[in-house]
This record gives C-alpha cells, sequence and structure tokens, in this order.
C-alpha cells in the first residue's frame, strides 16, 4: 500500500518538527510549508530534513497554499502555522489575524478546492477561554478571549466548523493548553525561565526577569500532544478535543521547579519583576479537562510537570555548558 502523505503548516515550530518526526516513524510521507526568511530557521527539522518534502509557501498568500496542498494531495493536513507569541499580538494585531485567522481560511479554501477528500487538523487553543469563569475548561466552556491572538484563534476554530458543516469536510479542532519543550521558542515563559536559569547555573547571568508570577498555566509535553493531534484525524468522526493534563501550575512554582531542578537554593535572590512583561489585558488561569480526548481518542499525556521542568532544564544546561567549553 502507498505510503498516506501529510502537509504540515508550521512543520518549523516546535509542534510542526515532532509532528514531522511522529509521522515519519508512522510510514508516512511528509511535506511542510515553510515560508520564506532571510535566513532559514531550519533548525528543529535537522536530523530529518532528508525525510521531509518541503515547499515555499506563506499562509498570508493564497497561491502559495493552494499550490502546496495540489502539489502533495495530502490525506492528512495539519494547520499548525500561527504566529503564536500572544505577547507580539498586542503589538502587531493586524499581523496576527490575517496569519492566525485568515490564514486559516486560505488553507481552508486550498483543501476545499483541490483536495475535499483530505482530513484537516487545526490548531486551536486554550487560549480562546480567556477570562474563564469555570474550571476546569472543556469542550463545552464558552470561549471569552483577551489578547488579538486569542481572537484569531476563535475565528480560525470557527471557520473550521463551518467548512465541516457547509462542505462536509473532515475538519477537527485540538484545543490544546500550553505544552513546552526543549524545543519552545526562548520568548515564552517556560523556556525564558529555563534557559535563564541554566544561564544562571553556568554563570553567564546573575537574574532572570519576568512579568506576572501567578498566572497559572495547564503546562504540558509538546511531544504527548502531537500524538493528540494525530488520533484525532484518525476518528471515525471530525469533533473538537481539548488536549490538557488537568493540572496547573504558577509562573511562580515553575520558576521554583527549575531552579530546584538546577540545584540553585536561594533563588529568589536571582527573581526580577519588570511590569513591561505584563500584557494589556492577561488570561490569569487555565486548567483543561481532557475526558474527551481520553474516551474517544485513546489519548493520555505521559509527562507531568516535574518532569517537563526536568527535561527542559537539563537540555539547557547542556547547551550552555557546551558553548561555555
Ligand atoms: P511555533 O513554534 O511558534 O511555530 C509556529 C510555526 O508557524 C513556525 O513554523 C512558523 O514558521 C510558522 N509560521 C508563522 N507565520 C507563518 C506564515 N505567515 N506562513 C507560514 N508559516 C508561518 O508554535 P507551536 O508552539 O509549534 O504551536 C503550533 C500551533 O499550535 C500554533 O498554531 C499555535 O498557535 C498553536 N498552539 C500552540 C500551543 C502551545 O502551547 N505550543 C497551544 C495551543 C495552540 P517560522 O519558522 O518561519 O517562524
Ligand atoms: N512570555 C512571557 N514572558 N510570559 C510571562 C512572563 C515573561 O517574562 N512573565 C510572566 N508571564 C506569563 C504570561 O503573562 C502568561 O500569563 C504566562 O506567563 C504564559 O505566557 P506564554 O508562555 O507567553 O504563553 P501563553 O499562555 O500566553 O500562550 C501560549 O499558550 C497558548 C495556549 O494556552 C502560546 O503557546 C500560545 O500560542 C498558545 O495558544
Amino acid at each position: 500500500m502507498a505510503a498516506r502523505t501529510a502537509l504540515i503548516t508550521g512543520i518549523t515550530g516546535q509542534d510542526g518538527s515532532y509532528l514531522a518526526e511522529f509521522l515519519l516513524g508512522k510510514g508516512y510521507r511528509v511535506a511542510g510549508i515553510v515560508r520564506r526568511l532571510s535566513s532559514p530557521n531550519l533548525t528543529n527539522l535537522a536530523g530529518i530534513l532528508d525525510r521531509v518534502e518541503l515547499f515555499d509557501g506563506d499562509l498570508m498568500d493564497q497561491s502559495s497554499v493552494s499550490r502546496a496542498v495540489e502539489a502533495t494531495s495530502p490525506d492528512e493536513v495539519y494547520n499548525l502555522a500561527a504566529q503564536s507569541f500572544v505577547g507580539a499580538s498586542f503589538t502587531q494585531p493586524v499581523l496576527t489575524g490575517e496569519i492566525t485567522g485568515l490564514g486559516t481560511l486560505r488553507l481552508l479554501e486550498a483543501v476545499r478546492v483541490s483536495a475535499p477528500h483530505a482530513r484537516v487538523y487545526h490548531a486551536s487553543s486554550s487560549e480562546m477561554f480567556g477570562h474563564v469563569e469555570t474550571e476546569p475548561q472543556d469542550e463545552s466552556t464558552p470561549f471569552h478571549p483577551r489578547s488579538p491572538y486569542g481572537v484569531a484563534k476563535v475565528y480560525a476554530y470557527w471557520a473550521c466548523i463551518n467548512y465541516r458543516e457547509a462542505y462536509s469536510l473532515f475538519v477537527s479542532n485540538g484545543i490544546l493548553f500550553n505544552h513546552e519543550s526543549p524545543r519552545r521558542g526562548l520568548e515564552f515563559v517556560t523556556r525564558k525561565i529555563t534557559d535563564g536559569v541554566a544561564r544562571i547555573a553556568t554563570g553567564t547571568s546573575k537574574t532572570l526577569t519576568l512579568g506576572n508570577l501567578e498566572a497559572r498555566r495547564d503546562w504540558g509535553y509538546a511531544p504527548d500532544y502531537v500524538d493528540l493531534m494525530w488520533r484525532a484525524l484518525q476518528a471515525k468522526e471530525p469533533g473538537d478535543f481539548v488536549g490538557a493534563t488537568g493540572e496547573s501550575h504558577t509562573v511562580r512554582e515553575f520558576v521554583q521547579e527549575a531552579f530546584t531542578a538546577a540545584g540553585i537554593a536561594r533563588w529568589e535572590e536571582c527573581l526580577r519583576t519588570d511590569p513591561k512583561f505584563n500584557r494589556p489585558s492577561e488570561v490569569f488561569n487555565l486548567r483543561g479537562n481532557p475526558a474527551k480526548a481520553k474516551r474517544e481518542l485513546g489519548w493520555e499525556p505521559t509527562t507531568r510537570f516535574r518532569d517537563l521542568v526536568r527535561i527542559m532544564v537539563t537540555a539547557d544546561l547542556e547547551r550552555h555548558r557546551k558553548t561555555a567549553r
């Protein structure tokens, strides 16, 4: 039997690179859409570059997205590309809407026209819940987004459901809570913390400066979550699925755990706060209920908070020690 083909937008990112590895492991032909940058950013794909097919394309540009869909004739499409940093969505709201919101619609249009048989996974986000009034959040919790990013994700979420209802496309939303790894971008809080702690441990920095230490997140491990993405497309029917650990911790707890993992006891002396890292409107508290994904997809996260922090601190310590040599 011919290998199944998966097309991934956002293949160079944290999730896209783990998903590409996961699908290659399952025998898929894997293709990805990569936008042009003045300096190519293929670090996350270093181990699999010779096994993936990359197509020039940008979610801002309908023709390039359509061309990639036509050229690959995919069985499965994973839409992971986005301007994904909530902080930047306040300073670049229109760009965020264009990529994260309308970009999804461009991809759906390309699939509708050229590959209506394909199954589509879309990367929705717990950031859509935003200002929550109930806990934990599940598939029936109302949305109250608190950032231009969250607003764009709500638009994309409904565009997916509309294409499911209007054109009978197989489109599923994964409403994923925060998931992290050593491939997390350095501006996100977890990676900023583990990189900062590793710098302090290796003597290249003395302090770590953050914003709101009391924000709570449901933090899981990214490789677990790409498994959910794949399972969502193997289901009988399309649907919307929360992916989460069901456990939440504050930023302060993450900081404490990271310093502990690096063997630094008097960590409070190294910690600073600066209001410049606060957001104009904050999401204070997120904790998900993944019961539906467990029941219908057989999905469960494998890595808990303390192990996640240790994995990330260990990777950053190793990286900083190598460059110090
Ligand atoms: P990420 O590391 O920031 O990756 C984003 C990807 O999108 C990168 O490959 C980036 O390419 C690509 N991209 C950005 N703008 C693009 C454009 N105009 N055209 C084509 N590609 C573009 O994000 P992630 O953490 O892997 O997350 C993957 C998806 O899940 C995103 O949609 C994110 O919003 C969503 N999500 C993430 C989480 C989480 O906790 N990680 C939770 C819920 C939902 P470059 O390499 O060129 O920048
Ligand atoms: N980035 C950052 N930097 N965040 C900080 C800092 C800091 O110095 N100090 C405190 N925080 C707080 C933020 O205010 C927020 O409440 C929390 O830490 C997490 O911030 P991020 O790591 O930037 O992630 P996020 O929760 O806003 O968004 C991520 O998760 C979403 C899912 O809920 C991103 O991956 C989104 O793309 C994703 O959809």
